[in-house]
């Protein structure tokens, strides 16, 4: 059985980083950044409320519908393209094998 998921993120200076994600303990996205080091604060602890997590996913995965949490926050970050998303709120299951993500700038 294969309990991990490959997933590319891109720093803020282009270097690649993949990575590997378990499934099966309800991880998500910025906690993984987290856990590799990668330079995601994750402030607010997966809230929604802080942006730390903010990327852009790169690859065509259908990901799960933004909540409305989300959504308000993404209204106020700043660097806000079409592709947006808060890497707190992707979970990592095995529909995301490849996922490619880019790290968005920092707000300060
Ligand atoms: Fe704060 Fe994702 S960790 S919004």
């Amino acid at each position: 059985m294969n309990d991990t998921i490959k997933i590319t993120v891109i720093d803020r200076n282009d270097q690649e980083h993949i990575l590997e994600a378990p499934t099966d303990m309800n991880m998500n996205l910025m906690e993984v950044c987290k856990s590799y080091e990668l330079p995601v604060q994750g402030t607010c602890g997966g809230m929604a409320l802080c942006s730390t997590c903010h990327c852009y996913v790169k690859s065509e995965h259908e990901l799960s519908e933004m909540n409305e949490d989300e959504e308000d926050m993404l209204d106020q970050a700043f660097f806000v393209e079409e592709n947006s998303r808060l890497g707190c709120q992707i979970q990592i299951t095995d529909s995301l094998e490849g996922l490619i993500v880019k790290l968005a700038p920092e707000a300060e």
